[in-house]
């Protein structure tokens, strides 16, 4: 008889069980490429070179699954919807958002359950980020 002893079984964080970092970064830099080509969102960044924000924001996430805690040891406590202040983060800037949030998903060939995990949060982190009326 098989037993699984208590203790024995390892739980692995979602991180893990999506593919660890390649798989965040597979997700932002193809987020960062649709972010590119938005005539709403490009000019919102205010950095020429797109590659910083990519980073933090890979480092965000990769933190926020369970991996390691990077993103806080390089910008302290996230604080997003304070960090999201300068700009202005209406209905059309969200839905521009999770539209290439959403290729970008869809691209990483992620099981169903996992997939609909993270687009879970990512529209309802989206929904809580919007600061302007319109
Ligand atoms: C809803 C529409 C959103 C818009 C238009 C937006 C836009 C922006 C912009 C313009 C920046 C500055 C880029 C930079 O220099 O880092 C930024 C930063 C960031 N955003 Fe968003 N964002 C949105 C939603 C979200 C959501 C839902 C998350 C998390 C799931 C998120 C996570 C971040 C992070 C981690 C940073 C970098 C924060 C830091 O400075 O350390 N954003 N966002």
């Amino acid at each position: 008889m098989t037993e699984i002893r208590r203790g024995t079984l390892q739980e692995q964080t979602f991180y893990e069980q999506v593919g660890g970092e390649e798989t965040f970064r597979r997700l932002v830099h193809r987020f960062y490429e649709g972010v590119a080509g938005d005539p709403l969102l490009r000019p919102m960044y205010p950095e020429e070179d797109l590659g910083p924000a990519e980073e933090r924001f890979t480092l965000f996430l990769i933190q926020y699954w369970g991996g390691p805690s990077t993103y806080s040891q390089n910008r302290g406590h996230p604080r997003l919807r304070m960090r999201h202040v300068p700009f202005k983060v209406d209905q059309a800037a969200h839905d521009a958002w999770l539209r290439h949030m959403r290729d970008a998903i869809d691209e990483l060939g992620l099981s169903e359950e996992h997939e609909q995990t993270l687009w879970k949060y990512m529209t309802y982190a989206a929904a809580s980020m919007i600061n302007s009326p319109g």
